[in-house]
């Protein structure tokens, strides 16, 4: 049990530390997708203090983002009405996912959770996020990414080996798509050599723990599946974000 602790607990530390000289909102914005991440895991282990810890830090999260000053990060003070909605919704998905951790439910967690991304993140992401961004070619790659991580997590929250192989697979298989060098240069904007040796460096991380995962789920070894997707997140996504991220 204390391997699964110190999990649990570097995944609340690696946002802080990815944080540093990043745009307002990122750092906030990771510890959400931590949260959530982290609401898949306690679910996996019946750890329902844990997800009631996380739906409170969701809650209070909401509370901070509503003291952010609008204009500094490029929003309209104007919108701070429908910016302020989707906090309110924030708050109210995560109020589901306490009451729903109390009664140890994980179904119960599960819909509270897809109601936190649907009616909060996607919501206001798709209202408020910059157009451009949303749209460049590496934005649209790491949403994949991002897509088949959540959905793996799921598969985690469910017990549902299956689901984890099948989205380790796709991760596996999308490292390989961008590890191409046109998708490095025209998405990624790498030209150097050396820049794409260290790129790629991350992304066979990625690519190991995916086989790790892929063995593991296959064998329905629970410890060993959280073990490796740890791994992920710190030696591949985290570590190349701390790096190419703009
Ligand atoms: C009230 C609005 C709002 C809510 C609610 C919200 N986000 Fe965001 N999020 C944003 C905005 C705006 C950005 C773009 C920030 C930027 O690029 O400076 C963003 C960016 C992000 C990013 C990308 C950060 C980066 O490095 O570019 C992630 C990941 C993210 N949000 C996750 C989440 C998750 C998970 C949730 C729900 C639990 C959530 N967000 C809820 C407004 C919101
Ligand atoms: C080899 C490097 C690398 C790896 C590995 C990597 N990323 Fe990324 N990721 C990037 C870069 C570079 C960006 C910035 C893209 C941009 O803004 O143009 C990014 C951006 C993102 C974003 C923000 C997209 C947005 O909407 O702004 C998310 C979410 C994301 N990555 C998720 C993940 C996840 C989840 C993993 C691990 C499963 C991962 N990434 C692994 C390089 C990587």
């Amino acid at each position: 049990m204390s391997r699964i602790f110190v999990l649990v607990a570097s995944l609340a530390l690696v946002p802080g530390l990815a944080g540093s000289e990043l745009r307002p909102l990122v750092p906030p914005m990771l510890d959400n997708l931590s949260s959530v991440n982290r609401i898949g895991e306690a679910v996996a282990l019946e750890q329902y203090d844990q997800v009631a810890q996380v739906a409170l830090e969701l809650m209070s999260r909401a509370n901070a983002m509503k003291e952010i000053d609008l204009e500094s990060v490029g929003i309209d003070p104007a919108r701070d009405a429908q910016w302020d909605a989707f906090l309110q919704a924030q708050r109210d998905a995560a109020m589901l996912v306490l009451v729903a951790a109390e009664k140890k439910d994980p179904q119960e967690v599960q819909r509270a959770t897809h109601q936190l991304f649907g009616n909060a993140c996607l919501g206001c992401h798709a209202t408020f996020r910059d157009p451009a961004r949303l749209l460049r070619p590496s934005v649209h790659v790491m949403t994949q990414f991002l897509a088949s991580w959540r959905d793996m997590n799921r598969g985690l929250a469910v017990n549902d080996f299956n689901l984890i192989e099948t989205r380790a697979r796709e991760l596996g298989t999308l490292t390989g798509v961008i590890s191409s060098d046109e998708m490095l240069e025209s998405a990624f904007g790498l030209g150097g050599s050396k820049q794409r040796r260290v790129f790629r460096g991350f992304l066979r991380e990625v690519t190991l723990s995916a086989e790790r995962i892929q063995e593991a789920a296959k064998q329905e070894k629970l410890v060993d599946v959280l073990d490796a997707s740890l791994d992920m997140w710190s030696k591949g996504c985290i570590a190349c974000h701390d790096k190419f991220r703009r």
